[in-house]
This record gives structure tokens, sequence and C-alpha cells, in this order.
């Protein structure tokens, strides 16, 4: 059966204003003809704040892809020097918003209070909120797989209930922190488990379990078709390899191929 495939790219701190438009350039080149043409192939990229409008503006960017931020302030507006609010990432153009991404998360000390209160803002405000959450190799190790997704799933949930949104309106993403730019993937086993987690959880609490989930840390051209076949996996978040636009282009057409898978 068709199902809705999800390929996304996480710039990180890469990618400045100019560089924007010659990635999408090197981007329509790179790809096979026709393959954004797919139905239910759904594309995203979020650049640094500062390459929004540029990415947005890019002449070779095309439909189905979008342009989201890869961090927001949960107040609407206010005295937070450095922050953005989801109101002006809507009103420059963006229509997802990631939240909880473990460098946050773990370098900037973002804690699951604070992604609850990002999710509920973002959600409020109509955009879409790409729910990072994952464990580390420490707790990995100690057996904690399962209580770390759900008590970070929990939480992000409980923002959107504070605002009355329904988890049909997000999505979830997997990153185990020790695959992230470690050039270590979980096995397409290791995804199906997390998703299977994820998804239980969604059940047991009474929410719609069958949002996509997409699986991140270290895809790359040469695994990513094993992982979207994974039981549960249904989509890709990306760092590393969504920065040029060859490396992109594979993971995109892998997504075009697994719209059927
Ligand atoms: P990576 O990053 O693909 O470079 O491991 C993934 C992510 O952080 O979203």
């Amino acid at each position: 059966m068709a199902r809705r495939v999800i390929v996304a790219g996480n710039w990180k701190m890469h990618l400045g204003p100019d560089e924007v438009a010659p990635f999408f350039e090197g981007l329509a080149r790179e790809l096979v003809e026709g393959v954004l043409d797919r139905s239910r192939l759904e594309v995203l990229v979020f650049p640094p704040t500062l390459s929004v409008p540029a990415a947005l503006g890019a002449p070779s960017r095309r439909p189905p892809i979008d342009v989201g931020v890869q961090n927001v302030h949960w107040e609407d507006e206010g005295a937070f020097t450095g922050e953005i609010s989801v109101a002006m990432a809507r009103q420059a153009g963006a229509t997802h918003v990631l939240v909880g991404h473990s460098e946050r998360r773990h370098l900037f000390g973002e804690t699951d209070d604070e992604v609850a209160r990002k999710v509920g803002t973002v959600a409020r405000h109509g955009l879409t909120p790409v729910i990072c959450v994952g464990e580390t190799l420490e707790q990995r190790r100690a057996g904690r797989l399962e209580e770390i997704l759900v008590r970070q799933l929990d939480a992000a949930i409980r923002g959107l209930g504070e605002v009355g949104a329904a988890v049909s309106r997000v999505l979830l993403a997997y990153e185990p922190v020790w695959a992230i730019g470690t050039g270590e993937t979980a096995t397409p086993g290791d995804a199906s488990e997390a998703h299977g987690i994820l998804r239980a959880r969604l059940e047991e609490t009474g929410h719609d379990a069958e949002i996509p989930i997409l699986y991140g840390g270290s895809v790359k051209p040469h695994n990513v078709r094993d992982l979207l076949a994974a039981d549960g996996v249904d989509g890709v978040l990306v760092g590393g390899a969504s920065l040029q636009p060859d490396s992109f282009a594979r993971l995109v057409e892998a997504g075009a191929a697994a719209v059927d898978g």
C-alpha cells in the first residue's frame, strides 16, 4: 500500500544565505526526473534561521520541499535576546519546527518541560512540530531505552494537550544520541524496536499511534533504503548527508522508492 514517506534534512549550523540557492540548483540537477512528483513523498529542510528566507525564495526549490526552523522560543514575544518566536517563523514561511533535538537537549540543556512548552506553542500557531526523542549510549547500555523514550514522548505530548492539539498534528523522530554525527547507525532492527516502543506508548495513552515516525542518526545514501524498509520507519531525519546536493538527492530518491515499499 502507498504510504507517506518523509525525508528531512537538518542543516544544523551549515549553509549560510549565500550557499542556499546553489544547494537547490545542485539538488534540482542531481535528482532523477520526476522524483519530486511522487505523491505521498514529503521533503523538508531545516536551514539555520538566517538562511530560511533564502531557502524559501530559492528559484530551484520546488514542492514538495518545505522549509522549517531548527528551534524556537515557547513565548510569543518578549525580552529573550537571541531567540525567535513561532509567529516569526510562520511569517517567514516556515511550516515545521524541530523540537527537542538531542543537540538542543544535551549541548544547550533543553529540558523535557521546555520541549513540552515549545511543542505546545508550535502547535498553537498551526506549524508542525517535529519532536525528537532518543537515548544516550549510557542509557541504552543501562537498559533504559524504553524509560527514556516514554519519558520524552509523554512530556512532548503533554505540551500538545495543554493547547488542545491532537497528536496527529506532529511528526516524531527517533534519534539515538549515540548515532548522531558518529557514523554509528542504529540497525533497522534497533530503529523498529524504538519506533515500536513509541507507537505502543501512544496507543496506551489513547493517542493516534499511526503518526509518522522518522529515524535519524548517521543516515547515509548507503543505508537509507534498509532503514526506510524497517518496520515502523516512515522517514528519515538527516544531518551530515543532507548538506551536499548529490547525497541529499540520493536520500530523496530512496524516499520516493519507499512510498510503494
Ligand atoms: P547525522 O545527524 O545524520 O549527521 O547523524 C542527524 C541529526 O542530528 O538529525
